[in-house]
């Protein structure tokens, strides 16, 4: 031991305790959170066995795991590392286990029994963890030994575990903090976790005010009679919030689910709390659940699929008479995230809006010091585990507080509304992410200068860097997200967003409007900008990197694919995917992964080998879900990384920076040789044996010539020589040309209005 003076108190050294490793962990219950829990373990390299009452069903999960969609492996082959059993034979694995986490039913008996086994065996160093969503510690723990106690914390996962950020760790003050701490910082470097510490409080954070938001959206629906499609498209993007809304969302979770926890809620909360106001009985609910009709599991729930006529049609409950009837759209007349604007409209929608977001930020305020004293873990926690893109506090500081307060009734015994009431400062919520000591995105953008901002993207500086933010509905590309990418290169540039995706892809409502009006020429503009940026990006006297996490398609991969490096969020979607409506890749994508391909071993001993790869690659739309995957297709290259946790994204980023700025040296422009029509019959050939397969139809068949004209480097042969530029040209031809073309107009309207390819 080590002792040394600072200021006059004694600091003492400790060596790390025993236990501040993990190294195995073992998940009891194997079903929807335990496999979750227990793949992206395995996502992490940690060695993990996954228990339940008999190995058939661990055997099962990890069948399911195999099978999962959207995957929750990052490699499906790792799956066997996920050792299974089951609690009579193996639970001696509890024995070297330093993380045991208890994911079975959510019944104190049954878990109470388990931890009685568990901790007679376990390392005295050991954690045990249960992911209950309801359950108090202190029950959970009341027949624990004080030492035992020590030991033994929530950790509250959330579904799909891979997908969603937010784990709450709940501990009391039994609970070993220096423990708490070493669990916190594991999940969240190993993991990727947003790891909120919460108090011992019936259903934490995350769950208190998002289970509470949704039933207000509910009963003020029901309460105004709008149809829960109505309601859908109010509570859902126009407030910043996932477009399933609110009844989507209930069938997504599951209505009996929902039940439960709502009983559960009712049985922990005092009366008094608002809480009950809002989690009554519905008969209709009751209803719902005895039918069967239990939500997307079941036979369906508020929206329901009826195939009856052979199609597949989207169907929505009547709340009032029960009845299913072809769900509507509902066109609010605004694209916009803008609450000021939402909350003050003069309609039912403005109405409902207000309604339901005053009464979220007077619940989430009423809680703040008992539940948290930090309001901005309340923020933080409906970002990460519901995915709004502001918490209740940021909405309020988003209306404006003046605003606020002349809008709202009353707000009596609310402390938090009191203070704010009399101080009126505007600009309250001063931090973001303020439960990890990452300096995030987040809070690097409260700081950073903001230089300029058009309606598609921001443009920020923050020290001796630039930072490119899109802003867009699924940050869809345009003219002015290119114009943003081009100023923004005078100084090294990260390309990041705080938005789930990085970016859908060219904004499809974009180029058709253009092409409503028949203006091809605005179209011929837009396209030679959208090359000349990534031409920019790619040469210009900076480093550009890209920093993407969710969706990274079509034009948006182009952005990627022509940055120096890449540092990928493991969430990832990539893929060149403009042939499913009828395009193909005009950006640089087709010359990009032409030069990739060329690189390889393959491509030097056979000269077709990379256009006929990049054809197949191309052709299929193919996409990856994750950064091992992208590796394998030349989506990624080994230069790139990859990064578990989404707030150190920028922090990797700009140490990447640092370390090459002084050096870097924009690439070296590229020379193709490509055998033209050589390959290109190859190609045809592929095409016809798919069409006589039926595989793809008559306009599949045009767009894949299309496609074999670029990639076969048009009309050219193996000894001439093809620059960039001559392949930007023959992608720019062929985009044009398929535009124009119905076809191709009737498959991208059907993806706008569906989401779904068409098949023509
Ligand atoms: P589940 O019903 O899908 O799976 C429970 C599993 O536990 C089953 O495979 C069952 O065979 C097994 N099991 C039951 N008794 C056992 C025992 N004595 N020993 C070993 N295995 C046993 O449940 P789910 O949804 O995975 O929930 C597990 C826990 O996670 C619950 O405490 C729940 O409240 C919580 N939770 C659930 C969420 C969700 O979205 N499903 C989200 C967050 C937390």
């Amino acid at each position: 031991r080590i002792w040394f003076g600072t200021r006059g108190s004694q600091v003492q050294i400790l060596p790390p305790r025993p236990f501040m490793k993990i190294n195995k962990v073992v998940v009891i219950g194997s079903g929807t959170m335990g496999t979750g829990i227990a793949a992206h373990l395995c996502n992490a390299n940690i060695p993990v066995t996954l228990l339940d009452l008999k190995t058939e069903i661990s055997e099962k999960a990890r069948d399911k795991i195999f099978k999962s969609k959207p995957p929750l492996l990052f490699d499906k082959s790792k799956v066997k590392n996920i050792e299974i059993g089951n609690i009579n034979d193996h639970f001696d694995t509890v024995k070297k286990a330093d993380w045991i986490v208890e994911a079975v039913v959510e019944r104190i008996d049954i878990k109470q029994a388990l931890y009685k086994k568990i901790f007679k065996i376990r390392k005295k160093e050991s954690i045990v963890s249960s992911n209950t969503s309801t359950i108090p510690l202190k029950v959970l723990s009341q027949n624990l030994s004080k030492e035992d106690k020590k030991d033994f914390c929530i950790t509250h996962f959330f579904n799909p575990v891979r997908y969603m950020d937010l784990l709450e760790i709940v501990k009391n003050e039994f609970t070993d903090k220096e423990k708490i701490n070493f669990l916190k910082i594991f999940c969240e470097s190993l993991l990727g976790k947003g790891v909120i510490l919460c108090n011992d409080t019936p259903g934490f954070l995350g769950n208190r005010v998002g289970v509470y938001a949704m039933q207000v959206a509910m009963t003020e629906a029901l309460k105004m009679k709008l149809s829960i499609e109505e309601a859908d498209s109010i509570f859902a993007r126009p407030m910043g919030i996932p477009k399933t809304g609110v009844f989507g969302l209930y069938d997504l979770i599951g209505i009996d689910l929902m039940s439960d926890v709502l009983k559960s809620f009712i049985k922990e909360l005092p009366k008094t709390d608002e809480f009950h106001v809002v989690a009554q009985e519905i008969p209709l609910i009751n209803k719902l659940i005895t039918t069967g009709y239990t939500g997307r599991k079941g036979k369906g729930g508020f929206y329901r699929i009826n195939k009856s006529s052979g199609k597949k049609i989207l169907e929505a409950l009547n709340l009032e008479t029960g009845q299913y009837s072809p769900a509507k759209k509902i066109n609010i007349q605004s694209d916009k995230v803008d609450l000021k604007e939402l909350i003050n409209r003069d309609d039912q929608y403005g109405k409902y809006a207000w309604s339901v977001l005053s009464k979220i930020i007077k619940y989430a305020s009423s809680l703040v010091p008992e539940i948290t004293k930090e309001f901005n873990d309340i923020d933080e926690a409906l970002r990460l585990g519901f995915n709004w893109s502001k918490g209740p506090f940021e909405m309020l500081e988003e209306i404006g507080v003046k605003n606020f307060f002349n809008k709202i009734d009353d707000f009596k015994n609310n402390r938090f509304l009191e203070n704010l009431s009399k101080n009126k400062q505007e600009n309250f919520c001063k931090t973001r992410q303020k439960y990890t000591n990452i300096e995030t995105f987040g809070k690097v953008k409260k700081v950073a200068v903001k230089i300029d901002k058009n309606d598609s993207a921001k443009i920020f500086r923050f020290k001796d860097f630039n930072i490119v933010e899109f802003i867009t509905k699924a940050n869809a590309l345009d003219y002015n997200s290119m114009d943003a990418l081009k100023k923004a290169t005078d100084k090294p540039l990260i390309i990041i967003n705080e938005g789930m995706q990085f970016s859908a892809g060219v904004n499809l409502n974009y180029l058709m409007d253009f092409v409503k009006q028949k203006d091809f020429k605005s179209i011929e503009k837009f396209l030679k900008y959208f090359q000349e940026t990534c031409k920019h990006l790619k040469y210009c006297e900076n480093p550009v990197i890209s920093a993407p996490s969710g969706l990274t398609l079509g034009g948006g991969f182009e952005v990627l694919v022509q940055s120096d490096y890449v540092i990928a969020h493991t969430n990832i979607v990539l893929g060149l995917v403009e042939t499913l409506v009828g395009l193909i890749p005009c950006g640089g994508g087709c010359k990009e992964m032409l030069w990739r391909w060329t690189q390889t071993e393959e491509a030097k001993k056979d000269s077709d080998f990379t256009p006929q790869k990049v054809f197949d690659i191309i052709g299929y739309g193919k996409t990856i879900t994750s950064p091992m995957e992208a590796m394998s297709l030349k989506f990624l290259l080994t230069k790139d990384k990859s990064v578990m946790n989404r707030n150190e994204l920028l922090p990797i980023s700009r140490n990447l920076i640092s370390k090459i700025k002084n050096e870097y040296e924009p690439p070296k422009s590229p020379i193709f040789n490509l055998s033209g029509s050589q390959v290109r019959d190859k190609m045809f050939q592929t095409l016809e044996n798919l069409f006589r397969e039926k595989k793809i139809l008559e306009h599949g068949m045009e767009v894949g010539k299309k496609l074999a004209f670029v990639l076969s480097g048009g009309n050219t042969s193996i000894d001439k020589k093809l620059s960039e530029d001559d392949l930007y040209a023959l992608e720019f031809e062929a985009f044009i040309q398929l535009l124009q073309m119905e076809k191709t107009q009737a498959r991208i309207n059907h993806t706008l209005k569906t989401g779904k390819p068409l098949v023509n």
